[in-house]
């Protein structure tokens, strides 16, 4: 199959985006959400693959278990801005999806999100990782994924990071509009990449205690085990290994999978330049990251 050509990020609405997540805006933003509905939001490259599958699995895994050898996650977690020449839709996908709950993957700022999830009370989980090791990974990516922007040089693209001129926008405005978000609304949860790294299973179980899930520590033990890195790598439904639009002979989708990779790809003077425009960008929030384990 030919492949869409690699887009270019233009201004939508204050926010940097390709046209292949805002081709299909009014049928994103009319879609109907479901009180059970689950979204998992975050910015590029915070382990949403890695959330969506540990939802997948809690959820589905004791049901159908022949789903986890044969269906590829996207479309176990449709993700619903993507609209691209030649493949389903995202809101195509999750009108057609039978699970329930459905899983929803995004990767909209808190103010794109469409309307319905917030009049039917869905829950969201969102995703969160610090801004060195997003970059790095974001690059990578943008690397392999053939329906991405040019990535450029790792330079000039962490310039273009710092200026939010990156698709889905600014990492900061992304973070912070979320946590803003979630002070006042219990329907949200925030996660970071970084504690699912040092703690996943606590994290496993944080996750059941916010969807109200009862799993039996068994269920959440063998969950932790199938989700790590080294699995999911060898697990051609979840590591990327299916989508036409990867080429990993470039980079792997699962790459690394570590906090602090950022130390092999920052010089001094790019983590100097780096940190004083994150200490501006970012003075008006609480939010914290770690960027070292
Ligand atoms: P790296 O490029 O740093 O390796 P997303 O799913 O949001 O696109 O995020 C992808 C990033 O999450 C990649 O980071 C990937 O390796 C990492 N990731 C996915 N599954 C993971 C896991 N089980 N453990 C640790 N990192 C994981």
């Amino acid at each position: 199959m030919e492949l869409p050509p690699r887009p270019t990020l233009f201004d939508f609405h204050g926010v940097s985006m390709t046209k292949y997540f805002t081709d299909n805006w009014d049928d994103i933003q009319n879609f109907k959400a479901r009180p059970d509905d689950i979204v998992i939001a975050s910015y590029p490259k915070a382990g949403n693959t890695w959330v969506s599958y540990i939802l997948d699995l809690l959820y589905f895994s004791h049901v159908s278990p022949e789903r986890q050898d044969s269906v590829p996650l996207y479309e176990r977690v449709p993700f619903l801005e993507m609209h691209m020449p030649g493949f389903p839709s995202g809101v195509e996908e999750l009108n057609k999806l039978i699970t329930i709950p459905r899983i929803i993957k995004s990767h909209l700022p808190v103010h794109f999100i469409p309307k319905s999830f917030w009049e039917q009370n869905s829950k969201i989980i969102y995703v969160a990782r610090n801004a060195k090791d997003t970059a790095v990974s974001y690059f990578h990516f943008d690397r392999m994924n053939m329906v991405q922007p040019e990535p450029g040089d790792w330079n000039s693209f962490l310039q273009r990071f710092m200026e939010g001129k990156m698709v889905f926008g600014s990492w900061y405005e992304h973070v912070k509009g979320w946590w803003k978000e979630k002070i006042n609304n219990s329907n949200i949860l925030f996660l970071f990449y970084e504690d699912l790294i040092e703690d996943t299973e606590g994290e496993v179980h944080r996750l059941c205690s916010f969807l109200g899930l009862s799993a039996a520590a068994e269920l959440v033990k063998k969950v932790t085990e199938k989700v790590h890195f080294d699995n999911m790598k060898k697990n051609n439904m979840v590591n990327g290994s299916v989508e036409e639009v990867f080429d990993l002979n470039i980079s792997h989708f699962m790459r690394k999978g570590k906090v602090g990779d950022w130390k092999n790809h920052f010089t001094v003077q790019q983590n100097e330049q780096f940190d004083e425009d994150y200490e501006k960008k970012m003075k008006n929030t609480d939010v914290r990251f770690t960027t070292v384990l």
